[in-house]
Parts: C-alpha cells; sequence; structure tokens
C-alpha cells in the first residue's frame, strides 16, 4: 500500500491495514521505504537484540540504526538469523544505517559502509545516510565522537559536502546501497548537493514530532521530491532537553481516547497522515506493539488541524547540538543555517 495525495496533496494513508501491510513512501527512484520504522539509538547488546526481535514478530520490518549507535553487530545478529532461518527474505527488510561524522571524507565512505555492512551481516542497505553535516576528527574508526580534554567536539574542519555527496552516489554504482540520503541538513546544504548530484537524495532524516514540524523544511524537501523520515517522533522523552516539551503529555494528544488510542499513536498517525516516516524508538516489548498499532483508525481533519497546531517552531527543538555537541557551531557547515537551529 502506497501514501495518498489528496485535493491538497496532502498524503493521507488509507484505513483497514493490517499488521503486516504496512503503507510505504516511494522515493523518486522508484524504491519504497515503510512509513514506520523501529528507532535503534541508545539501545545497545542484548537489549537491542530484543526488541529487534520483537518487532520482527510484531511486523516491523524497517529498522533504522547508524555506525554512531554501535549497535549494528547486535541487529546483525538478529537480521542474520531471520534471513537464514528463512523467516523474513531480505527484500521484504528496509535497513537504514548512517555515515558517522568521523567519516565525512570522500575517500573513507566505502570503507565505513563496507564496516557496517559487515556488522550488519547485510550485502547492501536500502538507505545509507550522512549522519550530520559537520565531519569530525577520530584517532581511529573507533573514535566515534572524538572530544578534546575540555570535551569539545574534535572537528574535520575539510568537510565538503560536495565531494562526499560523490561517494555516496558511487555505494550506489556498487550496489552497497539501493538508494542514499542525508540527516540534520538545512535546505541551503540540500540546495548546494542537488544542484550538483548525479543521485539525488532519496530522503532526509530530521527531528520532527507535534512541537517541532519542520514545516519550511518539509515544503522545501517536497518540491525536490525527497522523502521525510522523523526522527524523535514522540519527542525524545528521555532528554534533559525535552523535561519542559513533553509531547506525549499535550492535552490534544489525548483526544484520540476517543477511539481507545494512546497519546504516542495519535502523535505517530498525525505525522504518517501528513506523509512523514516515523521511527520511534522502543525497547519496551509493550510499547514496541503500541507503536506498531497506528494503521486501524484515521484522524479527522479537525484533529489534524489541532495536532498540526501544536507546533511551536524552532521553540519546539528538542536537539540543540551547539549544547550537546560542544564546539561544533565553529564548522563551516554549521553557518548559513536558516530551516535549522543548531
Ligand atoms: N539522524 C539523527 O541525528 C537522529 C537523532 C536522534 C534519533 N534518531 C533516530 O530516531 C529514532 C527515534 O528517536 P529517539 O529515540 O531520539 O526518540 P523517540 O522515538 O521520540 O522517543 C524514544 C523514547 O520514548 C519512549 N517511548 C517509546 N514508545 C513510547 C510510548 N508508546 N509511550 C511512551 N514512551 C515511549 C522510549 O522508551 P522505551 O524504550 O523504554 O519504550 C524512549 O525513551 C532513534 O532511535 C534513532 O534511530 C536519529
Amino acid at each position: 500500500m502506497r501514501l495518498q495525495f489528496n485535493s491538497h496533496s496532502v498524503p493521507v494513508v488509507a484505513s483497514g491495514s493490517t499488521m503486516s501491510q504496512v503503507p510505504k513512501v516511494k522515493f523518486f527512484n522508484g524504491k519504497e521505504m515503510p512509513v514506520l520504522g523501529l528507532g535503534t539509538c541508545l539501545a545497545k547488546g542484548d537489549e537491542v537484540r530484543q526488541a529487534v526481535q520483537l518487532a520482527l514478530e510484531c511486523g516491523y520490518r524497517h529498522f533504522d540504526t547508524a555506525a554512531l549507535y554501535e549497535n549494528e553487530e547486535a541487529i546483525g545478529d538478529v537480521l542474520g538469523k531471520w534471513i537464514s532461518e528463512g523467516k523474513v527474505a531480505r527484500e521484504e527488510l528496509f535497513i537504514t544505517t548512517k555515515l558517522p561524522m568521523i567519516a565525512n571524507r570522500a575517500e573513507d565512505v566505502t570503507k565505513f559502509l563496507m564496516m557496517s555492512l559487515k556488522k550488519l551481516q547485510l550485502s547492501y542497505v536500502d538507505l545509507y545516510l550522512i549522519h550530520f553535516p559537520v565531519g569530525m576528527k577520530g584517532k581511529d574508526e573507533n573514535d566515534i565522537l572524538p572530544k578534546d580534554a575540555e570535551g569539545k567536539i574534535i572537528l574535520d574542519m575539510d568537510t565538503d559536502l560536495i565531494s562526499l555527496w560523490k561517494a555516496m552516489e558511487e555505494q550506489v554504482d556498487a550496489g552497497r546501497a539501493k538508494s542514499v540520503g542525508i540527516s540534520n541538513f538545512n535546505s541551503e546544504q540540500i540546495d548546494r548537493i542537488m544542484k550538483s548530484c548525479r543521485i539525488q537524495p532519496a530522503n532526509h532524516q530530521v527531528e520532527i514530532h507535534a512541537f517541532h514540524q519542520q514545516k519550511e523544511l518539509r515544503a522545501f524537501c517536497h518540491k525536490h521530491n525527497i522523502t521525510v523520515c522523523a526522527f524523535s517522533p514522540l519527542g525524545a522523552p528521555y532528554k534533559e532537553e525535552a523535561k519542559d516539551k513533553p509531547v506525549l503529555q499535550h492535552p490534544v494528544d489525548l483526544h484520540g481516547c476517543r477511539w481507545g488510542k494512546t497519546p504516542a499513536q495519535i502523535i505517530l498517525r498525525h505525522l504518517i497522515q501528513l506523509g512523514i516516516v516515523v521511527i520511534p524508538k522502543s525497547t519496551n516489548p509493550e510499547r514496541i506493539k503500541e507503536n506498531f498499532q497506528v494503521f486501524n483508525f484515521s484522524l479527522s481533519d479537525k484533529d489534524m488541524r489541532d495536532l498540526d497546531s501544536l507546533d511551536q517552531g524552532r521553540d519546539g527543538k528538542i536537539f540543540i547540538f551547539k549544547d550537546s555537541l560542544l564546539g561544533v557551531s565553529n564548522h563551516q557547515n554549521t553557518h548559513m543555517i536558516f530551516h535549522f537551529r543548531i
């Protein structure tokens, strides 16, 4: 099932889909991405193994990881087992991983994607993203988030997004990635890539939730036929910065209780009906199941308007990278930011 578009070009999902029929968004190249996937940030080892196992049993077929999360090997253990035992075909899965910031150089892309593929026990990923537009300098490939004695990020000031993108395109040529994309880019950076690319970005992964809906950036991506994936779609409630922005506790979300739906289900459904891919993270068995139950109801136009109105624009942003990645704002690629408050 694919997302449909109504007369205002607002995508809506046909109701009545079942667990195994997760709707998909279509990329410019014809490849399709399930609108719901499992996020895996901050989950490692057995915790993520169990979460992926349960998610597969629930019907999830889309998983989001990154070299930075240091959990590709654990996820690969489960995927490899399911594929080798014939419980799932590789083609049924949609796996995203990301180039770490320490590899934001053209000459490093192949090496780092090959390392990710080996850990994931896969011969290709469905989507390979540049995780962040800013490059960093690690001591070695395991120094994934390099910091100096003062806790400041060690930056690679030579990051060149254009040559880096060319190396991403080569991953598609070589069959290591079906599609390539970006994450945490602003529209100026995307524009530069669009003007020089041979293979365009298929997807952009950015922070999006009810309080930070990225309306301008989404319109910009839509214009360029770049699909959008919301990270932290539940408002990253585990983060200190989210304490005064509790997306899941807003009264409007609770309107969903009319249908016996939880705030998380309403929040996810809102984004899905906007045509946005969501990747909520959970390692809790009940919540993994809960987050998947979003295809058997739909929000009315009035519900959608109520949820749209929760947007706080830039003030709703939770990931303030200049604080969490100390020193990052000194990098040239954080300049000229307009849609993206770093
Ligand atoms: N590209 C990037 O730079 C970037 C940045 C951040 C995240 N991401 C990706 O996006 C994924 C999701 O983002 P996120 O993990 O930051 O935040 P999120 O999905 O908005 O929130 C995850 C948190 O919500 C809790 N939770 C999950 N389902 C819930 C429910 N139904 N009700 C109440 N609480 C629930 C989880 O706890 P339990 O596990 O205990 O359920 C976890 O603490 C990440 O895992 C990662 O894959 C990408």
